[in-house]
């Protein structure tokens, strides 16, 4: 199998070019096709993992379907026959990897859902000695501790660089109170049933970022649904707080760059068939514990 690492579709404007994703404009809707691209430490490697956007697109599909009832997304359809139909030429590349979708206007914050406390708001904890503002948490918390409830830590969209967390305040300001109001009650939601069902697989969800936007229709849940590239799984069986835990689907790559002592900065480097073999292995797991299917489609 080979990587798809680029797409693109005669007849349609430029997409919109992402770390993963290329977004093209279909008019009314939205195709975005998930590429076998894949980043670490926020650069993208210089070949991809072959079968990596079919896993991810059918991961966020699935979640999509089955939490329909928590809020309206914008997921119209993955359906081979209906990408297909699209075109006059056929696209086998395409098949698998991309989404037909409802455009949105997408909200000016991402929308994070925590259930452990891990990464930047880790950082923020130790260095305001516990006291993040607008936010409850309680003493002594170690790296990846479980947090009593589950929190909704907004940040803002950094078109360069990482994103910013800011108060729930601060998102209030940036999109309204109500609308806030209403993407936190969905984001911490949607966290719970998605944390009750990756936990039956043995996977924790540490934590997941989700984009909402606005239609004609009122607010929907866009973008892509708890991924591993949107989201923290961490091997269930394997978990000890007190430090950061192994990644759940890149951490070949990372040990990899490490052994190679890479300085972080572009272009990244090609990673070996092994790295490559062992990294899809691992997003195949996540994928048949979390779907209950053996494979993408
Ligand atoms: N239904 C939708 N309507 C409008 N925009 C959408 C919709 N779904 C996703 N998007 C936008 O499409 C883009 C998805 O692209 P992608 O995630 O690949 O790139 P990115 O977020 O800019 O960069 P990164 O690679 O860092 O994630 C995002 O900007 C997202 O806000
Ligand atoms: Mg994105």
């Amino acid at each position: 199998m080979e990587s798809v690492l680029h797409t693109r579709l005669a007849g349609l404007p430029e997409p919109r070019v992402g770390k993963v994703r290329e977004v093209y404009d279909l008019g009314r809707d939205l195709l975005i096709v998930a590429t076998d691209r894949i980043s670490a430490f926020d650069v993208i490697m210089a070949n991809g993992i072959p079968g990596k956007g079919r896993i991810l697109n059918q991961l966020s599909a699935y979640w999509f379907r089955a939490l329909s009832n928590v809020c309206p997304n914008h997921m119209i359809s993955s359906d081979a026959a209906t990408i297909e139909a699209l075109f006059a030429e056929p696209h086998p590349e395409l098949i698998g990897r991309s989404m037909i979708a409802k455009r949105a206007k997408p909200l000016s914050i991402e929308c994070v859902a925590r259930g452990f406390i891990t990464g930047s708001l880790f950082k923020e904890y130790k260095a305001s000695g516990g006291r993040i503002h607008g936010l409850d948490l309680p003493d002594g918390l170690e790296e990846s501790s479980k947090l009593p409830e589950p929190i909704f830590t907004p940040a803002t969209k950094a078109t360069e660089g990482h994103d910013e967390n800011i108060s729930f305040k601060q998102a209030a300001d940036l999109v309204g109170t109500e609308t806030v109001e209403k993407v936190r009650d969905w984001t911490l939601e949607i966290y719970r049933r998605a944390a009750n069902k990756c936990a039956d697989a043995g996977i924790i969800l540490a934590d997941t970022k989700f984009e909402f936007g606005e239609t004609e229709d009122g607010l929907i849940w866009i973008d892509e649904a708890l991924t591993p590239d949107s989201s923290r799984f961490w091997d269930a069986s394997r978990y000890s707080p007190g430090h950061s835990q192994p990644s759940y689907d890149k951490q070949f790559v990372r040990d990899f760059l490490e052994s190679i002592r890479w300085d972080k900065r572009p272009p990244g480097p090609a990673l070996p068939a092994d790295v490559v073999e062992r990294t899809y292995a691992k997003y195949l797991e996540a994928f048949r514990r979390l779907t209950g299917l053996v494979a993408p489609e």
